[in-house]
């Protein structure tokens, strides 16, 4: 059964405790938590401080997806504060310095990740492939939620998954962006077993059936 991991993005951020209980009661299996610097990504949100606190307040895997420029220099502080996966961009920094930041999160002992903006192929991650417990592939140009998911990502799922099956079958492979019960269905099918969504959890009125829902797809 595929996971769901809601985006605090679209939380209530003045009652961000009450949501993301909510959320865990409703029966998320991951927090995804969006981390964005203004220079990777033209937007600013949260940082090291706040997920500290998320930690306090939730047993949840914490799934720490960082849109930063040379996440190298953040990676150990990211890990201190709580992240179970962290997640980098592989065209936020060099292959050499990539490699040296997966290494350092794995030796912390939390799952290292790599995700690829949509203009990047799939080839980007060949130098990450053996120090990847997680890839993230972005359905969305990242930034900003509530956008319109890009279906033309599919064949990535679909190449990856066949990778994976074949050299690493714990990898876990994530699409985030424009995720909705309708393009879920989508991405189950080509492959992918963890699912963020935002805005159309957030606005569900019924967070349970609707993360229900994201779990029955086969
Ligand atoms: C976008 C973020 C996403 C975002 C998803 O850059 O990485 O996690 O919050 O939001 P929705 O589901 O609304 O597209
Ligand atoms: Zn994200």
């Amino acid at each position: 059964m595929q996971k769901v991991a809601p985006s605090i993005l679209s939380a209530d951020f003045v009652n961000l405790e009450r949501d993301i209980r909510h959320v865990a009661e409703a029966g998320a299996d991951y927090i995804h938590i969006d981390v964005m610097d203004g220079i990777f990504v033209p937007n600013i949100t949260i940082g090291i401080p706040v997920v500290a606190a998320i930690r306090k307040i939730t047993d949840l895997p914490l799934d720490v997806h960082l849109m930063i420029d040379r996440p190298l220099r953040y990676v150990e502080r990211f890990c201190d504060a709580g992240a179970d996966i962290l997640t980098i961009h592989a065209e936020a920094d060099t292959e050499e310095h990539n490699l040296e930041a997966l290494r350092l999160i794995r030796e912390k002992g939390v799952r290292a990740a790599v995700s690829i903006k949509p203009n990047t192929p799939v080839q980007a991650l060949d130098p990450y492939m053996d120090l990847m417990d997680m890839i993230l592939i972005m359905t969305v140009e990242p930034g900003f939620g509530g956008q319109k998911f890009m279906e033309d990502m599919m064949p990535k799922v679909r190449a990856l998954r066949k990778i994976i099956d074949v050299r690493s079958p714990g990898t876990e492979l994530e699409v985030d962006g424009g995720v909705n019960p309708e393009t879920a269905r989508i991405c189950v099918e080509a492959g992918a077993n963890v699912l963020v969504a935002g805005s159309a959890l957030f606005k569900a009125p019924d967070t349970a059936a609707f993360i229900d829902q994201l779990h029955q797809l086969v």
